[in-house]
Formats: structure tokens, sequence, C-alpha cells
């Protein structure tokens, strides 16, 4: 009982003391210059610079399939979307259209059904076959990395999402992107599986979706 009592008083005392020093250090970085930053809980300047060269590195990672014929096929810099591992215009004079489905009566759909049609040359398909709209083109052809990791940040250019967060979570639920990894007979994939991908454009959000040059 004794010596259960002494243990417990010298945990107090272990306690104090921890806490004297919390409270000493916690003073000290009030008034270090710029301490007042990492006493408000953001990281120290050595994590900053460690998470962005992640992001960077994530990023870089996730590249080439946004280069990816799969996916750069619909995300041309011109208006009618292209076709094939060569980029070749799409035949049929196929344009995007105000809506990205197509103009006149060349609609997406009458065409690209709800799924791959079997066969070399036939038309792949998922629900909702489109390109994007003619108000936000979301091009990919063209891009550095850089550029194009920017425009996924710009709500202006990347569909709405307020942050890098919200196109991640695109990449995720969007059928048209998981069609990359399953488009039909005859078809290449992309450089990454689907779920590396989807880690490494997590990677890049998780550590702050910091952009190459
Ligand atoms: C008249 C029919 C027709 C229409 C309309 C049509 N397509 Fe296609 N599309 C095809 C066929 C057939 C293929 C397959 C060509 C091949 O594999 O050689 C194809 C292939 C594609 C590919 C290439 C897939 C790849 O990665 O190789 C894309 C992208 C595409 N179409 C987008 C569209 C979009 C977007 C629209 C509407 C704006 C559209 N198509 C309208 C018939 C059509
Ligand atoms: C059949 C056409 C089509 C294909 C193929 C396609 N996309 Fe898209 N993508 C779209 C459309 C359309 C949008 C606009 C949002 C929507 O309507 O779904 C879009 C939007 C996006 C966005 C959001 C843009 C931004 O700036 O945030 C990303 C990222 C994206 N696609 C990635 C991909 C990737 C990666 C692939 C290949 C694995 C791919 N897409 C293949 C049609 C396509």
């Amino acid at each position: 009982m004794i010596k259960f009592r002494s243990s417990l008083a010298s945990f107090r005392v272990v306690s104090l003391f921890a806490l004297t020093i919390a409270i000493a250090a916690s003073a000290v970085f009030a008034v270090l210059p710029g301490g007042g930053a990492a006493a408000a809980g953001e990281p120290p300047a050595s994590l900053q610079s460690e998470n962005e060269a992640a992001a960077k590195a994530a990023f870089l990672a996730v590249y080439p399939v946004f280069m990816h014929p799969r996916c750069m096929n619909c995300h041309p810099r011109e208006d009618a979307p292209l076709q094939g591992d060569d980029l070749r215009p799409h035949a049929q004079n196929i344009q995007r259209g105000s809506d990205g489905k197509g103009k006149f009566a060349l609609k997406c759909t009458n065409c690209h059904q709800l799924t791959n049609l079997p066969g070399e040359n036939m038309p792949p398909g998922v629900p909702n076959w489109h390109m994007p709209p003619a108000n936000m083109k979301m091009v990919f052809e063209g891009k550095s990395a850089g550029e194009l990791c920017r425009q996924f940040k710009d709500p202006k250019q990347n569909g709405g999402h307020s942050n890098a967060a919200g196109a991640v979570h695109h990449l995720e639920i969007d059928p048209l992107v998981h069609w990359g990894w399953a488009p039909g007979d005859g078809r290449s994939t992309p450089p990454l599986s689907y779920a590396d991908f989807v880690r490494k454009m997590q990677e890049w959000v998780q550590n702050g979706a910091a952009c190459p040059e």
C-alpha cells in the first residue's frame, strides 16, 4: 500500500515536471521569430518541404496515365475526340458539340453503347459516353505535368471542384475513368494499375497537392 502511494506520488511529480517542460517549451516557441506559426499547429518548415517533395513525386508518377491514349482520346486540345494508340482524329468527323455529347445527328451514344461491343475496332462503351463540354474542355493533350496539376486544382477548369480532393474523388467514381482499365478488345491500358493510380493521387492530396514546375 505504501509502495503504491509512493509510486503514485512519483507519477504525479513526473507528470508535473512534463507539464512544466511543455509550458516552458511553448513559451519559447511563442517568442522565437516565426514560432507563432509553429505553436499554432503548422508543421515545421522541414516537414513541409518533405511533404511538398512527396506530393510532386506522386503527381509525376500518375502523369503518364493522363498522357495515355485511353485517357487523352477524350481530353484532346481540339474538338474532335481521338482514336487508337496513334491519337488519330475520330473517324466520321465526330465533334464535341456544346455539351460534349456530339454535334447534330452524330451523338456519341448512337454508336457508343452501355458496354464495349465485342471485336476489334468496334465502339467501346459505358453509360453516358461523352467528352467534356465546350465551356470546360479539360484538355490533357500537350499539357506538361505542372500545367495539368495546376489545372486539376483550378475550379474554373476542373468541373467546379473546390479542391484537389474533389477532383480525386471524381476519379474513384466516374465509369469513364474505370473504362480505361477495361477498354475492350485490342486496346492497351495505362501504365499503372487502377489501384496504384488512385493510391498515388491520394498521396498527392494528402501531402498538400503541390505541383511539379
Ligand atoms: C458513327 C458512330 C460513332 C459516333 C457517333 C461516335 N463514335 Fe466514338 N468510336 C466509334 C467507333 C466504331 C470507335 C472504335 C474505333 C476503333 O477502335 O478503331 C470509336 C472510338 C472512340 C474513341 C477511342 C477509344 C480509344 O481509346 O481508342 C473515343 C475516345 C470516342 N470514340 C469518343 C467519341 C465521342 C466523345 C463521341 C461523341 C462526341 C463519339 N465517339 C461518337 C464510333 C462512333
Ligand atoms: C469517353 C470519354 C472519356 C474518357 C475515355 C476519359 N474521360 Fe476523363 N472526363 C470525361 C468527361 C466527360 C469529364 C467531365 C466530367 C464528366 O462529365 O464526367 C471528364 C473529367 C475528367 C477529370 C476531371 C477533370 C479535372 O480537371 O478535374 C479527370 C481527372 C479525368 N477525367 C481523368 C480521366 C482519366 C485518368 C482517364 C483515363 C483512365 C479518363 N479521364 C478517360 C470523359 C472521358
